[in-house]
């Protein structure tokens, strides 16, 4: 039976154009997206942009553009962006959405409970947009690793989300898995900083902070904007005009290392406190750094993607970002890396076959098969089930590399060579059907390619492509 499943993507800045390490959240959840089509599920994908804030109403300042204007500009960069990856989203939301901010201002009211007004004084980072405790402050010498700025002492009034009134209950769900935090050690992590978590600002005064959603009832208070920003998920969905029941909660949300205990603890606790259950899986991935190290303008190892993408074309790129990084892990990306990835691995273990192989049957006048009909992959479904979609797409890989052997081994053209052409023939056909299922498999990381293959193996006759897939460069 048809499941209705939903991706969420962690929702970026707008404050500069989008960067190498932002592929991550796209690429897994478009995987897991597609994977899920596959199945014939009915799928919602969520993307967006996330507009509020002072660092980028500061961005907008420097560069003399209205702070509307800044972020219409930006968010379209985003949108062509994520267009450019393959990535098929059915649902963009912008935090400046007139939607979102009418249902984050209801979902603040629903919260009032569990809502108070304190003064506090503290160290806060613009990058971060958090407080940090005066332990980080201390061991970070009072610069933030992240963002390399220092950080700024800020002593205001604020909105509180009382915390403690849900760590019993998110402690629980944390530990029965009812949300699913992956991988298991960043679930020790947040369940270490659960324990430790005091309430969190959800507001600043406005003299503060002037780009943000209001709080409803209270003219000098602006949203914190991480309230504003985790609520995207529900509202792009309706929530609270619609029932939402359909969709929610989410199968799969993906964020980054950074951000994922603002997902732990601040998402899941707004969620309980709204009585909506808690999504079922939430799966963070690492940094990109290049060359081992973190990529920054001042250093000038900075990757743009629009330059990767022109190099070889985007198969290359989901082809490196989803199998040569872990999932769960920093990956590493150098352009040395990239090449051999793609000469070595691209163009030789599946361009070649390809090639190879139709040009076999066609000399041979092998059809495709017309009929083709997939096996099912019990150990591939299970490592899509635990999320590990580059250990998938390895597992994938090696199917192809296992036909390469089989064609080096079997040498269909000697049987031919010695008359068996019935065997010939028969070994062609198998080899056919092993490439298409291992193509099935590799659909969900590498769409065009996929259809390309499919294309070309189950035709009447077979014809090698005019173009290899992956000409060597
Ligand atoms: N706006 C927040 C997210 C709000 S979600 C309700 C934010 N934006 S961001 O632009 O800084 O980051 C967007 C996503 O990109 C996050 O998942 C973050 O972890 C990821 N990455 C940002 N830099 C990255 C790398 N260098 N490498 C990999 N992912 C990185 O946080």
């Amino acid at each position: 039976m048809s499941k209705n499943i939903y991706v969420t993507t962690a929702i970026p800045y707008v404050n500069g154009a989008p960067h190498i390490g932002h592929v991550f959240d796209y690429l897994l959840a478009d995987t897991y997206a597609r994977y899920q089509n596959k199945k014939g599920n009915k799928v919602r994908f969520q993307a967006g942009t996330d507009e509020h804030g002072n660092k980028i109403f500061k961005k907008a300042a420097e560069s003399n553009t209205p702070v509307k204007e800044y972020v219409d500009k930006n968010s379209e960069k985003f949108q062509e962006f994520i267009k450019k990856l393959g990535v098929e989203y059915t649902d963009f939301i912008r935090t400046t959405d007139e939607d979102h901010e009418r249902r984050v201002q209801e979902i603040w009211k629903k919260l009032e409970d569990h809502i108070y007004k304190d003064s506090y004084e503290g160290w806060y980072c613009e990058g971060c947009e958090r407080f940090v405790t005066d332990n980080e402050h201390k061991e970070n010498d009072g610069v933030c690793p992240d963002h390399q700025k220092p950080y700024i002492k800020l002593e205001e009034e604020n909105y509180y989300l009382r915390i403690s009134d849900f760590k019993d209950e998110l402690k629980a769900a944390i530990l029965s898995d009812t949300i699913k935090i992956l991988p298991d050690f960043r679930k020790k992590e947040m369940l270490k900083l659960l324990e430790d978590s005091p309430d969190v600002s959800i507001s600043r005064p406005k003299k503060q902070l002037t780009w943000g959603i209001p709080v409803p009832g209270d003219d000098s208070q602006v949203m914190y904007v991480w309230l504003d920003a985790l609520s995207n998920y529900i509202t792009v969905l309706g929530y609270p005009d619609k029932d939402i029941s359909d969709f929610w909660p989410a199968d799969l949300q993906v964020v980054g290392k950074d951000i994922l205990r603002f997902h732990s603890i601040i998402w899941p606790a707004i969620l309980l406190g709204l009585g909506l259950p808690l999504p079922k899986v939430l799966i963070s991935h690492g940094f990109v750094l290049t060359g081992g190290a973190k990529m920054s303008k001042s250093l000038g190892n900075v990757v743009e993607p629009l330059e990767v993408l022109d190099k070889y074309g985007l198969p290359a790129l989901r082809y490196y970002f989803l199998r040569h990084a872990d999932t769960f892990l920093d990956a590493d990306f150098t352009w040395e890396k990239y090449d051999t990835a793609y000469n070595n691995e691209l163009a030789n273990d599946l361009g070649n076959l390809v090639q190879r192989l139709a040009t076999l049957c066609k000399k041979n006048e092998i059809g495709g098969l017309t009929e083709f009909e997939a096996k099912e992959y019990k150990e591939y479904d299970a490592i899509m089930s635990d999320f590990y979609f580059s250990k998938a797409f390895d597992y994938a890989w090696e199917k192809v590399q296992k036909i390469n052997k089989r064609i080096d081994d079997e040498k269909p053209w000697a049987l031919v060579k010695e008359g068996k052409n019935e065997e010939a023939a028969e070994v062609l056909k198998s080899l056919v059907d092993d490439l298409l299922n291992a193509n099935e498999l590799l659909e969900p990381f590498l769409p065009d390619t996929s259809v390309q293959i499919r294309k070309i193996f189950t035709s009447d006759s077979i014809v090698p492509p005019a173009v290899p897939l992956f000409p060597k460069k």
